[in-house]
């Protein structure tokens, strides 16, 4: 068993909010307001959001789950139909699709990107099939132009699940710009936070309305000022006070992602030199991509531990890590449809090995040494050929 070092340096979490002085008094003074629910700030953030995905409209919800649910509400997904998706994703897109009564319909991803494996979407696509949900990875978007020609040829809706992603460009615009729906996420480990938050970017106004009965118990106005409900809609306004959280955080947006572009390229120089790992593609337009996680996979065949310990060895040495993502499909939830070991190799290979290394706004460059030096050491020490 590791013992920890003795001069362990503070504890460096994989993932951390900025919040500074300026917005948690903002959000006091919303929270001394009096009006501390849905209201004003609300619409601001979701104007300000709009401005940042090139003048579609936006709307906020209390979680980029909360988003893609009504997403595929508003894409009137439903029992019997299918969803195609990829696995190599967080629980919630497969959680969502369940819920709303659809069967997910998974495909593999890319090996360098993780990104949806658009290759084999085609093959997969049948009578029940209603919508696409790819991922967006950091570092490399989905090709959004193969996506939608996709989707136009076989008349379904795209759900883009841009959680990770807020601040990538597309052929020079910005993620949320172009397509059909796009889900955003503010938890506290995304590139920018409203502490929980989420929200879609839709296609006009009409759409717009809809999300706001969906997120708001289904609630109509009938025109004698009483209210009504067609549609068992859910609880997912986002108060008032996140959202003054999250617009001062929208602010501070660019200077957010450059720190994190330097800590990657760091990342990625380090890399380049200490220990064997598969490292995250590295753009060729490095400005055009957000940076909210570094994952790379260990070379687990040439180690003599596992991923535990290696986790566990650097959590010794004071550096947490986390495992993003689970294959979506070998979980308890998407066995129940079927799914076994093999089915999508690539995957699996990505979900066995992969760690997330620490990246957030209030790191430093020497706390990128640090985590790669603790990397070096951890993989030399446990080398199967000793060297
Ligand atoms: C890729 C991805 N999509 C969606 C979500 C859900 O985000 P939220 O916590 O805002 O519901 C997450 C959360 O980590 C995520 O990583």
């Amino acid at each position: 068993m590791e013992t920890t070092p003795l001069d362990t340096p503070a504890p460096l979490k994989f993932a951390s909010p900025f919040l500074d002085e300026t917005t948690i008094a903002a959000a006091a003074d919303v929270l001394r307001s009096g009006h501390i629910t849905s209201g004003p700030w609300v619409e601001r953030f979701e104007a300000a959001l709009s401005a940042h995905c090139g003048g579609r409209p936006v709307r906020a919800l209390t979680s980029a789950t909360a988003a893609i649910e009504v997403a595929l509400q508003l894409a009137v997904v439903g029992p019997g139909d299918e969803v195609i998706t990829c696995a190599q994703s967080f629980f919630t897109v497969l959680n969502m699709i369940v819920k709303v009564g659809a069967t997910p319909v998974f495909v593999d991803c890319e090996p360098v990107t993780r990104n949806i494996d658009l290759g084999q979407v085609e093959a997969k696509i049948g009578p029940r099939t209603r919508a696409i949900i790819p991922t967006h990875w950091p570092g490399s978007l989905a090709d959004l132009d193969a996506l939608y020609a996709l989707a136009r040829r076989h008349n379904l809706r795209v759900i883009e699940d841009a959680a990770l992603v807020i601040g990538s460009r597309y052929r020079g615009r910005p993620v949320g710009a172009i397509g059909d729906l796009v889900t955003l996420s503010f938890h506290p480990n995304k590139n920018i936070t409203s502490i929980e938050g989420g929200a879609i970017v839709c296609n006009g106004d009409v759409e717009a309305k809809r999300i706001e009965t969906l997120r708001f118990h289904g609630i109509e106005r009938r025109p004698d000022g009483t209210r009504d409900v067609a549609f068992p809609g859910g609880k997912f306004n986002l108060p008032d006070v996140n959202a003054r959280i999250g617009l001062a955080q929208l602010e501070r947006l660019p200077g957010f992602l450059a720190v994190r572009r330097s800590l990657v390229e760091r990342y990625f120089a380090r890399f380049a030199t200490d220990p064997g790992c598969e490292l995250p593609p590295r753009p060729a337009d490095g400005d055009g991509q957000s940076w909210n996680m570094f994952c790379v996979l260990l070379p687990l065949d040439r180690l003599t531990i596992t991923r535990k310990e290696f986790r566990d060895a650097l959590a010794a040495r004071g550096i947490m890590t986390g495992v993003s993502y689970e294959a979506l499909h070998l979980s308890t939830l998407g066995r129940r449809f079927g799914y076994r070991e093999g089915d999508l190799p690539e995957t699996e290979r990505i979900a066995s090995a992969t760690v997330t290394l620490p990246l957030h706004a209030a790191m430093t460059t020497a706390d990128i040494d640090r985590v790669c030096a603790a990397c070096a050491e951890v993989i030399a020490r446990h080398r199967k050929d000793g060297r």
